[in-house]
């Protein structure tokens, strides 16, 4: 299995502790939070981020209205607007509707552990996948989910196997979860890996050190089209001028049957500061005009298959949401 011992999110009774992913790889330091809003702050400046770890922390920030006394509906409104792109976040807070407010943290809880086992589950779906080099974009492993990971836990399932595969992690710019969050996983468990800068991606397929790309993803319409990390779609172009197979590790919370295409996902504008500065050092004019979109969309034409729980899918998916 594999599994990795990086735990970022922790709940007790009336606080959230949050692994400040803002501080990795140079510090581990944590954020408390002990109501939704404070939750859906460390949601927004991106202490917790990666489509499945932001549901669970909603889903915790949810809980914690048991503790606050805060307002459940405009506390559940606040999460739900913390950040736009995922599609986990408002699918757990869905799933928590209608029960008790007492029954919020043994729901959220649950919610979590589930999200472990998922991604073990789809990690073993898609280790056959993969050979040699594999790159990928952002971060999808341990930190961006409930434990293992989808994208990065394919890889960590691959390992267990005894398959040798080395990862490929593109900085990804602006906000460096490649670099700062992937190679920090893959060091502390001795993953073999490479960092390369995004624009590098291309070479690299030329030099035939990668045998295909798997990346996570933070909405999938139904017919395919996907959202995930800016630089994605550019990953998904070049793979398809290589010949390489592109894969989508996709927990099917993440697939948003009433999205009916790429067009209608929403794609989150980050600020400009974020690309206008590394480590806070200014590194353009302090007035220069940035366009700094989070996410993009990859056509669902661009996609060989997506790595599910439930098995390797194709297109067209299945309808019965158990199969
Ligand atoms: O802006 P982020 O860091 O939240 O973006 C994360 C990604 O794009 C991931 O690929 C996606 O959420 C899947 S994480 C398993």
């Amino acid at each position: 299995m594999n599994e990795s011992s990086l735990q970022p999110i922790i709940f007790e009774d009336g606080l959230l502790r949050l692994l400040d992913q803002r501080a990795l790889p140079g510090a581990l330091h944590w954020i408390a939070c002990r109501s939704a809003e404070q939750t859906a702050t460390a949601i927004t400046d991106m202490v917790v981020r990666g489509a499945p770890a932001i549901g669970i922390a909603a889903a915790y920030g949810l809980a914690l209205t048991v503790w606050s006394g805060e307002d459940r509906d405009s506390a559940e409104r606040r999460l739900r607007l913390s950040r736009p792109t995922a599609v986990n976040l408002g699918a757990s807070l869905d799933r928590l509707r209608g029960l008790p407010t007492d029954a919020l943290p043994t729901a959220a809880r649950a919610l979590h552990a589930e999200d472990l086992q998922i991604n073990l589950a789809l990690g073993a779906a898609g280790a056959p996948l993969l050979s040699g080099g594999v790159l990928t974009v952002c971060n999808t492993g341990a930190l961006a989910t409930g434990g293992h990971g989808t994208a990065l836990g394919v890889v960590r399932s691959a390992r267990a196997a005894g398959q040798a595969v080395h990862v490929y992690a593109l900085e990804t710019r602006p906000y460096l979860q490649g670099a700062r969050l992937t190679a920090f996983e893959c060091a502390q468990d001795g993953i073999p890996h490479t960092l390369l800068t995004d624009g590098m991606a291309g070479a690299l397929m030329a030099s035939g050190r990668v045998q295909q790309v798997i990346v996570g993803c933070d909405r999938v319409a139904a017919n395919g089209d996907t959202a995930n990390k800016i630089g994605t779609y550019g990953l998904a172009v070049l793979a398809r001028a290589h010949g390489l197979p592109f894969y989508v590790a996709m927990p099917t919370s993440t697939l948003d049957r009433a999205c009916p295409s790429g067009e209608a996902i929403p794609i989150e504008a980050r600020p400009d500061d974020e690309l206008r500065r590394i480590g806070g050092q200014l590194i353009c004019p302090a007035h220069s005009p940035v366009w700094n979109p989070s996410f993009d969309r990859t056509p669902a034409g661009l996609i060989t298959a997506w790595v599910t729980e439930r098995g390797v899918w194709r297109l067209p998916f299945p309808s019965d949401p158990a199969a």
